[in-house]
């Protein structure tokens, strides 16, 4: 197997200058409160909660649905849970990838009923030939194709997230351009 780098950090961080800007475009200086998914959205939430020009609560929920390896169980859990009272404000769920949709899915379902006043989701990556779920991102970094992906927060075995580009094992020959 060797490393596939997909995106660069230059690349990434002059996407979330995009992204930040449509954010910010968005919702035109309203405050809100940017709820990151632990593990995996912490790092594209701290790139992208500094390029915001309005007034931001954060807060923070750790959910897990792979346990470990590749393949989404389908089964969502919430480890840790929010502290603030999101009840009327505008809250967008930040997270490294949308890709069956089961995780965004369940999130979505369970902040509706805390009725806050808007609901957005943005992800750095968004790998649409692999949803399963009725659930789309509304700000999206990259599309990727179904490769299995790490770096920039994503992992393998709670791995990788740490490296600043995002980049995937494929063997040799595979995906060359
Ligand atoms: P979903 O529930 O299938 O949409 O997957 C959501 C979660 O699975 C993400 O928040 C990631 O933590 C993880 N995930 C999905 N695809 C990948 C991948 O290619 N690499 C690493 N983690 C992934
Ligand atoms: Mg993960």
């Amino acid at each position: 197997m060797i490393k596939k780098v997909l995106f660069s950090q230059e690349q990434i961080q002059k996407r979330i200058d995009e992204v930040a800007k449509e954010i910010n475009e968005f919702y035109k200086g309203e405050p809100i409160i940017v709820i990151p998914l632990l593990r995996g959205g912490f790092m594209f939430a701290s790139d992208l909660v500094r390029r915001l020009d309005m007034l931001v609560e954060m807060d923070f929920i750790t959910t897990a649905s792979y346990g470990s390896g590749k393949v989404s169980s389908g089964d969502v859990k919430i480890f840790s849970d929010l502290r603030s009272n999101i009840e009327g404000k505008n809250v967008l769920i930040v997270d490294d990838i949308i890709d069956s949709g089961h995780t965004l899915k369940f999130m979505k379902d369970y902040i509706s009923i805390k009725k806050p006043k808007t609901l957005k989701i943005a992800t750095m990556l968004d790998k649409p030939s692999r949803r399963t779920q009725d659930i789309n991102s509304d700000f999206v970094g990259f599309e990727v194709e179904d490769l299995f992906i790490v770096g920039y927060g994503l992992d393998y075995e709670n791995n990788y997230r740490n490296i600043p580009y995002i980049f995937a094992f494929v063997e040799e020959g595979k995906y060359d351009k």
